[in-house]
């Protein structure tokens, strides 16, 4: 049995590292155009990014949704924001434009009334920093500070 054992230990490993490689290859593979979908818009040396993504760790964003490269940001209560320039829609209702999700980010209650998610004071100038930070593709060195 031992040598059975040992086998399927070794393969599991070798599956779950070899997943984690494909998701790193995934993660970093989405730079370009691919079927339409948008390139990500800003580059994460842009001062606003930084910006957005402290925002975003100091609003408690985390608490409710998954963040890639937000410290702590790994709650499940709310849709995921990953890659979120590849989105059509934001809370299914909004086009996702740059205006519709400042508009989101400062009063969902106004777009969609009852929403989960609160208004939570959020200025225009922030909410404009924390759109260019979920609007930009996570460096590696962001995913791993997480
Ligand atoms: C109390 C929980 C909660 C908090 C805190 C919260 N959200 Fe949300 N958020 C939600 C929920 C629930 C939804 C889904 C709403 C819907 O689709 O009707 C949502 C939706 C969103 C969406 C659209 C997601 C999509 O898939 O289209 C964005 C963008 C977003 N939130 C950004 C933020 C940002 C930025 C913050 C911090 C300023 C924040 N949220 C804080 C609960 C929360």
């Amino acid at each position: 049995m031992k040598p059975v054992i040992g086998h399927v230990d070794a393969k599991s490993l070798w599956l779950r590292v070899s997943s984690v490689w494909l998701g790193v290859l995934l993660l970093t593979a989405c730079t370009g155009e691919v079927n339409g979908v948008q390139e990500p818009r800003t580059s994460s040396s842009d001062h606003s990014v930084q910006t957005g993504r402290t925002l975003i760790a100091d609003y408690g964003c985390g608490s409710c949704h998954s963040i890639p490269g937000i410290p702590g940001a790994d709650a499940k209560a709310a849709p995921p924001l990953e890659q979120f320039y590849q989105r059509t829609y934001i809370a299914g209702q909004l086009p996702n434009t740059l205006d519709n999700l400042v508009l989101w980010i400062q009063n969902p209650q106004e777009v969609e009334p009852g929403t989960a998610m609160p208004n939570l004071g959020v200025t225009q100038i922030e909410a404009r920093a924390m759109a260019a930070y979920l609007y930009h593709q996570p460096t590696l060195t962001e995913l791993l500070s997480q």
